[in-house]
């Protein structure tokens, strides 16, 4: 059935602005100012529809002419305006093939910041060891990803200052790794990384620079917050960090069994090392309080709200029409912060996954746009914690000790930092069993 015509509508254009300021407020108000599951807003020229609830999700989810890319080419602008959405297939084959096991092991594991790791493991190895490029990328990238406010009102055609800069930046990218596909192809050496794979299977220019530019978007930003999330919550509660530093610590055992006994042969190298030493198995199957963490924060730290375009005729959800070509907003947090999944949602607490059900759970989005990189991302996660956990004590401070757990700031949809300005204070351990 199908009510046309009386999906309620919230906010002018004025408030729509907090839609890129403050996302998480906007859409907790629009639901509760509507009294509905499902409203829709106006956003200069485009129609969105912002849902909640399982069976909304579930369409929103499995709908094949809900695209993603478009619905963040055009509310988010945070797609490189070279990439063709239409090579995704090809990266998408690549993107399986360099997480198999023999692959993603060899490849991941060299610095321990996330960005190097996750440009190390989808790209080339000269980009990869060359810091003043890392730093650079770094730099287009952290601009490529921050929010693009549109501007409002008559002005509405121009593309904005910030939308400008992005294309710059993202521009400046492709020109990068397009270089680095021209000298790799032509300098007749050879290299044991993603970007040789892709060369040698004779994936097209446009397949190799789109997957180089793309996948550090989908993903570098997001290892990154999760993973600093995870370091966050555990130097806060001592009972899952000695947990978790006991689980490395046994695993560490279990591959080098001499290591871990001397104070003498303990070090940042001797720990790289050791890390080194573990299997893809390891780290996939005996880190259970790890992933339990992992899992916890995904839920409680991923501000996300999934955005699509309508590409088909139009659609039913939740009994309401969505036009084709109108957009649909789903917020994570509907499903993530909900207390009848998740009783006393906003507790930071791992143990609730081992006895709740795994089945709807959407940390890693849900459906046909599943994360396509969760592999590449734990393992990166693991080594950075597991690093972090051998090599350094943690404390959470906001100036002196955190007394309360920190709160996730969910309006900071980008990087997601603490509400209270609480950062991790490091001291140097002196010996493995410190
Ligand atoms: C902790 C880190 C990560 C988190 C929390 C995460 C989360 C997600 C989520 C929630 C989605 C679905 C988005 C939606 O439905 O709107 C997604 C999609 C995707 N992710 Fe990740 N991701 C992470 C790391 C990575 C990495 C490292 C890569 C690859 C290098 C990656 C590649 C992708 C791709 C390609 C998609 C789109 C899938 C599709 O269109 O079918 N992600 N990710």
């Amino acid at each position: 059935m199908v009510f046309q015509g009386t999906l309620q509508s919230w906010a002018n254009m004025e408030e729509t602005q907090s839609f890129f300021e403050t996302p998480f407020d906007f859409l907790v108000d629009g639901f509760k100012a509507t009294s509905s599951s499902i409203f829709w807003f106006r956003l200069f020229k485009h129609e969105v529809t912002a849902i909640s609830g399982s069976a909304a999700r579930n369409v929103f989810f499995q709908e094949r002419t809900l695209n993603l890319y478009e619905g963040f080419q055009v509310l988010i602008g945070t797609i490189p305006t070279d990439l063709d959405p239409h090579v995704l297939s090809g990266i998408y084959k690549r993107l399986n093939i360099i997480q198999k096991p023999e692959s993603l092991a060899s490849k991941v594991f060299s610095k321990h910041v996330t960005f190097r790791m996750i440009i190390r493991a989808v790209s080339s190895h000269d980009i990869a060891e060359n810091d003043a490029m890392v730093s650079r990328l770094k730099y287009f990238y952290d601009i490529i990803d921050s929010p693009g406010k549109p501007m409002l009102g008559p002005l509405s055609w121009i593309p904005g200052f910030a939308m400008a800069q992005k294309l710059w930046a993202s521009t400046s990218v492709y020109r990068i790794f397009n270089n680095a596909v021209h000298e790799r192809k032509y300098a007749k050496i050879k290299r044991d990384d993603t970007l040789q794979q892709l060369l040698d299977a004779r994936e097209s220019w446009q397949c190799i620079v789109g997957f180089m530019m793309g996948l550090p978007i989908a993903g570098a930003r997001s290892t990154g917050t999760i993973g600093s999330w995870v370091l966050i919550f555990l130097s806060y509660e001592e009972h899952w960090y000695l947990t978790v530093r006991k689980e490395v610590q046994a695993l560490i055992s279990m591959y080098e069994p001499t290591t871990t006994t001397t104070t003498e042969s303990f070090s940042g190298e001797s720990i790289f090392h050791s890390l080194s030493a573990i299997p893809l198995e390891g780290w996939e199957s005996l880190t259970p309080q790890l992933d339990l963490c992992i899992r916890e924060t995904l839920r409680r730290a991923q501000p996300h709200t999934a955005v699509r375009r309508n590409t088909g005729p139009e659609l039913t959800i939740a009994d309401y029409e969505i036009p084709s070509g109108a957009f649909v907003v789903y917020p994570f947090s509907d499903t993530l912060l909900n207390p009848a999944t998740y009783p006393n949602p906003l507790k930071w607490d791992p143990a609730r996954h081992s006895s709740t059900s795994q089945e709807n759970f959407i940390g890693w989005g849900g459906g046909k746009h599943m994360c396509k990189g969760q592999r590449l991302a734990k393992l990166t996660m693991k080594l950075v914690v597991a690093y972090t956990l051998m090599r350094f004590d943690l404390a959470a401070v906001d100036g002196r000790e955190v007394r309360a757990e920190p709160i996730p700031d969910w309006n900071d949809f980008l990087t997601c930092r603490p509400q209270e300005g609480c950062s991790i204070n490091f001291s140097e351990r002196r010996g493995w069993n410190d």
